[in-house]
């Protein structure tokens, strides 16, 4: 559980990151590629090029944030990404990379306003959510390989 500072100081930057939404996506994918070109191969670059899908992960980032206090609630569509995620091959060892791409667009984006307090509770709600998306992916890695 996020403890409650982490919680408030998480949801006090989500408008911002929502209203620049397309800053974070664009900063953060070209930042993973560049510097982790080895996850690039999973992506359809097709779909990146038409800008539909790339919004996808930093919008349910966001989502996952606003529930943060109870991911439970948003299970089932967190259960669709993860179908997608293990079609394609996502791997635990892959989340600290999106977390760390992400942190660093989240503070590219809020500028000034991005406390060392606003990041490491950033930080905490992502390992939150990663462990989430895990443990489901985990269940679903089990059944393929049986
Ligand atoms: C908590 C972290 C993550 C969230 C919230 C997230 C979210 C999403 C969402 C919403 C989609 C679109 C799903 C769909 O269309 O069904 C997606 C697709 C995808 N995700 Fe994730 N994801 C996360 C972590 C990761 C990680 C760690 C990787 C591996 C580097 C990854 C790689 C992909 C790929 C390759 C796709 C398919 C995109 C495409 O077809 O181009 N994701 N993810």
């Amino acid at each position: 559980m996020l403890d409650s500072k982490s919680v408030e100081l998480v949801k006090s930057t989500i408008p911002t990151l929502k209203t620049h939404g397309e800053e974070v996506t664009k900063y953060f994918y070209k930042d993973m590629f560049e510097r982790y070109p080895q996850v690039q191969s999973m992506f359809d670059m097709e779909k990146q090029k038409n800008g539909k899908q790339p919004k996808a992960l930093a919008k349910a980032v966001l989502n996952a944030a606003m529930h943060i206090e109870n991911l439970d609630e948003i299970r089932s569509s967190i259960n669709v990404i993860a179908h997608t995620h293990v079609k394609l091959n996502v791997r635990e060892e892959h989340y600290p990379i999106v977390g760390e791409c992400l942190l660093k667009a989240i503070k590219v984006v809020l500028g000034d306003s991005a406390t060392h307090e606003i990041l490491e509770a950033w930080e905490k709600a992502y390992r939150e959510i990663a462990r989430f998306y895990i443990a489901i992916e985990k269940q679903l890695y089990a059944k393929k390989d049986n």
